[in-house]
């Protein structure tokens, strides 16, 4: 939108809270608050290595990727039952509600759970349930993405496929995730390809810790349509060049590139770079419970240490929604609200 009216910076995040957006890059097994752990973990009579919360609250010290996704797996492993994954999305989705989130797009790692024996029914029933009653009650959008565990076997990737087919209509995408550096994304070419005649949407974390080759082998052998992280990639001029003219848009998440030392501050974060090069960029929460915040934490943080403006905030909301898998129709009521927003805002 052309025409924006100047707004003072200390309105800023002001705007930025009341903003319409999507939230696309969000692993619902991140978004586990340490009371939901033990909670859940004392309703499943189950014993975890901690003695409180506060303990565990403290153990999220991250040094890299593989540091926080030992705990990550830890803290999931307390979801058995349908219920579980109801009140864990139901907790999230009413959070991003109250940031204005209008649709989000959520990841689930089935493997981290079916390898405990918890059958793929109960995962997505859970899920979806929620996901179905949160556009009833919050009037929040919410579809699903599976994420293939990375440092697995493509042979495990098939078989998780497999098991998903039975859900087929409660699953919008396929995605991959989980410990990047070794683990290039041509390891699932062909679950990938598989995927695609299926008729799901494809998108891969790519560029968060791994080489910018990871990422061109994202797009041209996964074929994916959005890249999640992807801020590696402005070290490849001509990758940067590829997204920009193919509009592939980037999830990036820059409070979990603060918190696993991608960056060393927020301050160095390439937000700014990745839009003044004309990419797509979107700014997302990743595993908000461990990364120290939610969608509009991440907003507000990262316009603070950055130096963005209205301008930037009306760029990020606006791709958000363009590069959802929402159908057209709805993009252009999403961002008839944002333009609205925009409008009146005094
Ligand atoms: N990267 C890779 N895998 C993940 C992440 C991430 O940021 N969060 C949860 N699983
Ligand atoms: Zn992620």
């Amino acid at each position: 939108m052309n025409l924006l009216k100047p707004v003072a910076p200390d309105r800023l995040p002001e705007l930025l809270k009341c903003m319409p957006k999507a939230e696309l890059h969000i692993h619902i097994e991140g978004s586990l608050e340490p009371e939901m752990i033990f909670a859940l973990a004392q309703r499943n009579g189950l014993a975890i290595p901690y003695s409180s919360v506060d303990e565990l609250r403290r153990a999220y010290a991250f040094t890299n990727l593989q540091s926080f996704l030992d705990i990550y797996y830890a803290g999931a492993s307390v979801l058995l039952k349908e219920q579980d994954f109801y009140d864990m999305a139901r907790a999230y989705l009413q959070k991003a509600a109250a940031d204005k989130v209008l649709h989000t797009e959520l990841f689930f790692d089935p493997q981290t759970h079916t390898v405990r024996g918890v059958s793929m029914e109960t995962v997505v029933g859970g899920l979806h349930r929620a996901c179905v009653d949160a556009q009833a009650e919050l009037g929040i959008s919410a579809s699903l993405i599976m994420c293939f565990l990375r440092h697995l076997s493509e042979e495990d990737a098939f078989e998780t496929l497999e098991q998903a087919l039975p859900f087929r209509d409660q699953i919008i995408g396929i995605g991959l995730d989980s410990g990047e550096v070794g683990n290039p994304p041509e390891k699932f070419a062909r679950v990938f390809a598989r995927s695609r005649e299926l008729g799901f949407h494809l998108v891969a974390h790519a560029g968060e810790e791994g080489p910018p080759a990871y990422v061109w082998t994202a797009l041209d052998v996964l074929k994916v349509e959005r890249i999640d992280h992807g801020v590696q990639s402005s070290r490849d001029a001509a990758l940067m060049q590829r997204l920009a003219r193919d509009r592939i848009p980037l999830t990036v998440c820059p409070l979990s590139n603060l918190k696993l030392c991608v960056v060393p501050e927020l301050a160095a974060h390439n937000l700014r770079q990745l839009l003044d090069a004309g990419l797509v960029a979107t700014v997302n929460s990743d595993d908000p419970t461990y990364f120290g915040g939610y969608l509009n934490d991440n907003f507000t943080q990262t316009f603070a240490a950055l130096g963005l403006d209205a301008q930037h905030a009306y760029t990020l909301a606006r791709n958000s929604f363009e590069a959802s898998f929402i159908d057209e129709s709805a993009k252009r009521r999403y961002i008839d609200q944002l333009n609205e927003t925009f409008a009146s805002f005094q």
